[in-house]
């Protein structure tokens, strides 16, 4: 009878295991993390998740339409399709914007539409201020995802459950048998010999060991994906310099600075000379006064009392944020002057940024997302064909 029951209860011991594995594998799911992908490549052309852009805010679109589901999937497949056959929702729509039209995505699987709408509903805002410091917390990082802490902690938590059980249940049988032979009663010390005896079991080490390796390799396999990536990547610089209040409130074009963006691979960060033009004369800012100003005057060497150079210049050491690994191919150049590519559209909102962050996660998914769903441009008027038409794809355009 007991050995029975042992039996029964190694069955229940499998179907827990797969039972936890099943609910783990669910957290490697990227539906979001594709979802936010593919919003990013496809849709921050025209809308922001808060606040109106081109199109409107898509905070709370899901819930708005909620029980309608089918119709926002079609609709975010293609709503010229469904404004042209005259759909009450769509025209209503459409007639409310102005008569701008979204563009079809008829491009994107049923699937991909699902992760976006999956982003779009799970999306929360940012707390702003608590944004990164060396990459911790970034958004691409799998460590910085709670799920998985949770994860972990509830595996070892059913183990320890598991383990339990089963020296509750053996005992059980055990006093049961005893009692039925008229033994004396069951002890603390029987309890503690099976215990052992359970714990020690070939078969309960083999799956408890399975379960862990698999749940160490998901997760190393999900950390894997985005090693290298440093989305959110945010170091403090040698001197507070501003995008906000230069590009933003002094609406400074972005090549005035970034000149290697028009000719050359790299944007290139401007000399301390450049910013001379203007700080020469500017020798107070808002924010910081005259201390941060009186960096860059160390920096070439300047006295503004003497208004002369007097030292020797000593070079800036900007801690550098965006970096593509050496085997890969990116040029400047010829996505913003070629292409045609806003700054912002890479870099994301940067005149709105105190200290630059980095917006993409650079990988290779994100090059090709968008090579594979933007037009290009010829003397400015969109063609037909995307970049993945002309080769765009190829893994040697990118890699030597
Ligand atoms: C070219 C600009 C453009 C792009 C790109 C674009 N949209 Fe739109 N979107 C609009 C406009 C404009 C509207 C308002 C309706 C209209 O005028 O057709 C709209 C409306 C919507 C609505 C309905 C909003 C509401 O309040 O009912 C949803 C949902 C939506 N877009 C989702 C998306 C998603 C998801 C993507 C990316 C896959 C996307 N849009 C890409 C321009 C765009
Ligand atoms: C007045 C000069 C100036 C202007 C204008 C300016 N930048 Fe910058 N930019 C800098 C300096 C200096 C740095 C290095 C310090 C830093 O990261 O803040 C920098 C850094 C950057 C970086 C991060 C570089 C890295 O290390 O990876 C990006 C991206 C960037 N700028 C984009 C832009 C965009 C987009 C605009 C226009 C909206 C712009 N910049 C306007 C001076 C400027
Ligand atoms: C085209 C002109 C121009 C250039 C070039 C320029 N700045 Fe400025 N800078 C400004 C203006 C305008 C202000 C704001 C002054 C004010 O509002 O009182 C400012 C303010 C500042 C401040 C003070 C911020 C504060 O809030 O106290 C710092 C620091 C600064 N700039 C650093 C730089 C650095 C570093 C460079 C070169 C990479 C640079 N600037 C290039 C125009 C310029
Ligand atoms: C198609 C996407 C894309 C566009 C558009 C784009 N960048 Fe970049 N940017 C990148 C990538 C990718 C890197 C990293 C490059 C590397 O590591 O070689 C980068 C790096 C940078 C850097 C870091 C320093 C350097 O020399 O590479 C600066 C500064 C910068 N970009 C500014 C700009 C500005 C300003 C514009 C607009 C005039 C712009 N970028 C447009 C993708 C883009
Ligand atoms: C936001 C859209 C966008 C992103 C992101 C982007 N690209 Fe591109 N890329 C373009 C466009 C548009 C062109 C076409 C320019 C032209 O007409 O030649 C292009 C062209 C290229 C080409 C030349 C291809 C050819 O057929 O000649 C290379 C190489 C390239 N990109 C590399 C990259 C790499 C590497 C990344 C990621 C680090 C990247 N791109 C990210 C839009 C993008
Ligand atoms: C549009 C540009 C582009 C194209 C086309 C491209 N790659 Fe990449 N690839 C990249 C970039 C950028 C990275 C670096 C991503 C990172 O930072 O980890 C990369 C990374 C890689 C890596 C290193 C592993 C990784 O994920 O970081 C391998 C392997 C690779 N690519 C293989 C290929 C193969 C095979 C093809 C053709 C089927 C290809 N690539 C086409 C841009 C491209």
């Amino acid at each position: 009878m007991s050995r029975n029951s042992l039996s029964n209860i190694r069955y229940t011991l499998v179907i827990l295991a797969a039972l936890l594995l099943s609910t783990f594998s669910a957290y490697a799911e990227p539906s979001y993390e594709e979802g936010e992908q593919l919003f990013k490549a496809n849709c921050t052309a025209c809308h922001k998740m808060q606040g109106k852009l081109v199109g409107p805010q898509l905070e709370g679109v899901v819930q708005k339409y909620a029980g309608e589901e089918e119709w926002l999937a079609k609709w975010i497949k293609n709503a010229p399709g469904l404004i042209a056959q005259g759909d009450e929702k769509a025209v209503a729509l459409y007639e409310q914007y102005n008569k701008q039209q979204m563009q079809a995505f008829t491009n994107l699987s049923d699937d991909q539409i699902q992760s976006v709408i999956t982003y779009i509903r799970d999306w929360e805002p940012e707390e702003t201020g608590t944004v990164v410091v060396n990459g911790e917390g970034a958004t691409g990082d799998p460590l910085a995802d709670p799920g998985i802490y949770y994860a972990l902690l509830g595996l070892v938590g059913i183990l320890v459950l598991i383990a339990l059980l089963l020296v509750i249940i053996t005992a059980t049988l055990v006093t049961a048998v005893r009692a039925k032979e008229g033994q004396e009663e069951f002890t603390f010390g029987d309890v503690m010999t099976r215990a052992r005896g359970i714990l020690g079991n070939k078969f309960f080490i083999a799956t408890a060991t399975t379960v862990i390796m698999l749940a160490g390799l998901a997760f190393t396999v999900r950390e894997a994906r985005t090693v290298g990536l440093h989305q959110g990547y945010m170091p403090e610089q040698p001197i507070k310099f501003s995008h906000a209040l230069h590009a933003g409130t002094n609406q400074i074009d972005c090549k005035y600075c970034h000149t290697g963006t028009t000719k050359s691979k790299s944007a290139w960060i401007p000399s301390v000379n450049v910013c001379m033009n203007c700080h020469m004369q500017i020798q107070e800012g808002p924010q910081y006064g005259k201390e941060e100003i009186a960096k860059i005057y160390a920096a070439v060497g300047w006295d503004p009392d003497e208004f002369a150079y007097v030292n020797d210049p000593q070079p800036v050491e900007w801690v550098r944020i965006h970096n593509v690994p050496d085997h890969a191919y990116f040029n400047h150049a010829q996505h913003v002057v070629v292409g045609n590519l806003e700054c912002q559209t890479c870099h994301g909102p940067v005149e709105t940024m105190e200290v630059v962050y980095q917006y993409s996660d650079l990988g290779m998914g994100w090059c090709i997302n968008c090579h594979r769903n933007e037009k290009v441009k010829v003397l400015g008027e969109e063609t037909e064909y995307t970049v993945a038409d002309m080769g765009g794809l190829n893994c040697a355009r990118c890699h030597y």
